[in-house]
């Protein structure tokens, strides 16, 4: 037995990671996969990486030293129980099982418990950053106990990615904390994603400038404040031409985005902790309505403002190009800064739901490398929990108020624009209406409590006095204090 950590589950992440590991000074990794076959692969194309293959179960156990340590790459789902429930069989208390997939937090939790209830550590850790990111560095966020991290840090820090210095893994908090963790930056990234998607939209419908030429505006924008790995590859992706038809690619790829969950978690999540993550929620919902051709086809005949139907046209004057294109950079900077507000926000919530200890400074900085949300900006946002650990809001933390303060002429204008010329604008226009709610002195919420009052005696509160209360609407509309029902 003389592997310090295993590999289970050979599919391009899980070998991958393996490669990882086995490139770094003091790691010896054992593997093992469901089928021999690829475990076989896996050694033969990778002599270098000093394998030590197990063909069972029992000799993968035998293969590692103690506390045994084993990371499941496998698609998550029934497959990783499966796996759990074997290797439950061959560790002993105090081992450590890691399940490195994009698994639900509830589920994790599930695991934790009942794994726990052996004596054996599971660890949730949610991994970002793609093939490459295992390969080469990826950005991990672990759940699980105190005492499984003490051995598992010094592995986890060996194969992360490095940014300014600073191994991006931290132990995030007990459970289901790392996956929960991993699951709001993926509704992040899809926030992210629509926000630059949007913004590509609005300048090609606008300007009539091709994909190629919008590439290079991404380009331009990549070196300043919006500087990004999704910005980087949106300019990749916008400058790529198909080799069949010789157009750009963007323009023969069906625009009906996929989408595997992780965003419709966060989103569910945050309906059920009461946390408005309206950025992610249009995010996601952009993708859903993308997705049905057959509503499509018929909706397209609907009226827009312009023309009799479908796509309208917007054409800005050839002498206010610059000028919205800039305005168009701004919206995004502004939108992109509610959406990470909204996903912050939501981590404070699921921390202080479930009893985690979560430092949301370190989780800003984990970010700074190895995942796809990766960018400079997870710099200021670190500054700013540095600053004020319990801040309320993000956004209004000095830097972020007085950048959305920069952009916000800039993103009405946008707004104003896309609503005008029939553009789905979804997480623009919705950020903007999240920002402007919550910094209001006083919300319609109040007619909505009247309302309740009115036909389900649900009874409200007053400004001027302390009590609940309901007015009798159906008798002589005087009021009486009453029991709180919320
Ligand atoms: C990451 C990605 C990764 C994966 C997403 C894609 O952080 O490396 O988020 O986890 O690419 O699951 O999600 P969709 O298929 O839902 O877009």
């Amino acid at each position: 037995a003389h592997a310090n950590i295993g590999v289970v589950g050979l599919a391009v992440m899980g070998s991958n990671l393996a490669r990882n590991l086995a490139s770094r000074e003091g790691n010896t990794v054992a593997i093992f996969n469901r089928s021999y076959a690829k475990t076989q692969g896996v050694l033969d194309a990778h002599p270098e990486a000093g394998f030590i293959p197990a063909a069972t179960y029992q000799e993968f156990a035998d293969s590692l030293q103690k506390p045994r340590t084993a990371i499941i790459m496998v698609k998550a789902g029934a497959g990783t129980d499966a796996v759990i429930d074997e290797l439950v069989k061959v560790f002993e208390p105090g081992d450590i099982i890691v399940d490195g997939g994009n698994a639900y937090f509830p589920d994790t939790i599930r695991r934790e418990k009942a794994v726990r209830a052996t004596g054996i550590n599971f660890v949730g850790a949610g991994i970002s950053g793609g093939e490459e990111g295992a390969l080469t560095g990826p950005s991990i966020m672990p759940g699980g106990s105190d005492e499984s991290w003490v051995t598992l840090g010094p592995i986890l820090r060996s194969i992360a990615a490095v940014a300014e210095g600073e191994p991006c893994v931290t132990h995030v908090g007990h459970d289901g904390a790392g996956h929960f963790v991993k699951m709001v930056h993926n509704g992040i990234e899809y926030a992210d994603m629509q926000l630059i998607a949007e913004a590509y939209d609005l300048i090609r419908r606008g300007t009539g400038k091709s994909p190629a030429e919008i590439a290079e505006i991404f380009a331009e924008w990549n070196r300043g404040e919006l500087e990004s790995y999704l910005i980087e590859i949106t300019a990749e992706v916008l400058r790529q031409v198909d080799a069949e038809t010789g157009t750009p690619l963007v323009d023969v790829i069906v625009d009906q985005a996929g989408a595997k969950g992780t965003g419709a978690w966060t989103v569910q999540t945050a309906l059920s902790l009461g946390v408005p993550v309206s950025g992610i929620a249009e995010a996601t919902f952009a993708r859903s309505l993308s997705s049905h051709p057959e509503q499509r086809a018929v909706a397209g005949a609907l009226p827009g403002p312009s023309t009799g139907s479908g796509t309208d046209e917007f054409t800005v004057p050839a002498d206010q190009v610059d000028a919205f294109i800039e305005d168009v950079r701004l919206a995004l900077y502004a939108s992109k800064i509610v959406a990470y507000s909204q996903g912050f926000d939501e981590i404070r919530a699921g921390a202080a739901e479930y009893g985690w200890n979560i430092d949301l400074g370190a989780i800003s900085k984990i970010w700074r490398g190895g995942c796809i949300i990766r960018a400079q900006f997870l710099n200021r946002i670190a500054d700013a929990y540095a600053e004020t650990p319990d801040l309320p809001v993000l956004m209004t933390a000095p830097y972020f108020a007085e950048a959305i303060g920069r952009a916000q002429a800039a993103w009405r204008r946008v707004v104003v624009q896309a609503a005008q010329a029939g553009i789905p604008a979804p997480a623009f226009s919705s950020s903007l209406s999240y920002y402007d709610g919550i910094r209001a002195d006083r919300l319609p919420a109040a007619l909505v409590q009247g309302q309740r009052d009115f036909f389900g005696a649900h009874t409200y509160k007053r400004i001027d006095k302390p009590g609940t209360f309901h007015t009798l609407w159906s008798g002589d509309r005087t009021e009486i204090e009453a029991e709180d029902t919320h």
